[in-house]
């Protein structure tokens, strides 16, 4: 693979779970991944890994609940690269608990994260990818964008949300640019440490028994990308072999 066909992806939330384990499959695929998140010493950890294995990865702090901040994120990689091919909005928090817990900053941080943090990374890309005429936006939704149970209904919202949000923009926008819906199913991660209410934790902690590796979910992402241009895998489900959900 020569340098111009290296795929230039911006992975949202990449300092742990499912955005870690991606950019390291990516990467080790020949792609040059640019990660974003907060927490920037996870990141260049991540980063001096994949250099040492001989791969390509740069850093950028990143808060996807900032517009400003998703298209510095983006202008960072347009500067090293020149270009745009992909980006995986993964970053998400999901601290569940019933309504009646009335946890309405967790409500409001699900959906400045998981939502608009999603739109962010499409106004900040999609001008950039129909200048290039080409692209993919990868969205992380979840088997909550399917069905909704009990201390998870703001959370399966804002995957409802992802899941609508991709499906318009692949309707609107196809023809150059391919949208990827991802939902995966219980995934090993730290995604269930956001959870404050005692209820909501219970509730996690059988749940999560039977969780896969996020390696699952980063082969899958990396099969949505090698697709030829005209080939869009517009959504997919991956889950434990086990799950009853
Ligand atoms: N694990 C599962 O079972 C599962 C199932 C279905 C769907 N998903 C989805 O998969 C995605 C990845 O989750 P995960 O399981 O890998 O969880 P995770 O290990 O907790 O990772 C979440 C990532 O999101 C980032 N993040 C949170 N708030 C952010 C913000 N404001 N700005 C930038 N980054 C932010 C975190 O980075 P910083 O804290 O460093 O910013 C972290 O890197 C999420 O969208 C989640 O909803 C996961």
């Amino acid at each position: 693979m020569n340098a111009a066909e290296r795929k230039v992806v911006l992975i949202t939330g990449a300092s742990s779970g499912i955005g870690e384990a991606t950019a390291t499959h990516l990467a080790a695929r020949g792609m040059h991944v640019i990660l974003g998140a907060r927490r920037t010493e996870r990141l260049e950890e991540l980063a001096a890994r994949i250099t040492a294995e001989g791969g390509s990865a740069a850093v950028r702090r990143l808060d996807v609940t900032s517009l400003e901040s998703m298209r510095e994120f983006v202008d960072f990689a347009l500067g090293l690269h020149g270009r745009v091919d992909v980006i995986v909005n993964n970053a998400g928090v999901m601290p569940l608990s019933k309504l009646e817990a009335l946890k309405i900053d967790e409500w409001n941080r699900m959906i400045d994260v998981n939502v608009r943090g999603v739109l962010h990374g499409i106004a900040a890309t999609l001008p950039v990818m129909q200048r290039q005429k080409s692209g993919q936006i990868i969205n992380l939704a979840s088997i909550g964008a399917y069905t909704v149970s009990p201390t998870a209904a703001v959370y399966c919202a804002t995957k409802f949300a992802v899941a609508a949000i991709s499906e318009g923009l692949r309707q609107e926008v196809g023809g150059d640019i391919r949208v990827t819906v991802v939902s995966p199913g219980v995934v090993e991660s730290e995604l269930a440490e956001s959870i404050s209410d005692p209820g909501g934790r219970e509730e996690m902690r059988g749940f999560r028994k039977i969780a896969i590796k996020p390696d699952a979910i980063a082969r899958t992402i990396h099969f949505a990308i090698e697709q030829p241009a005209d080939v869009d895998v517009s959504e997919i489900i991956v889950r434990p072999t086990a799950s009853p959900y």
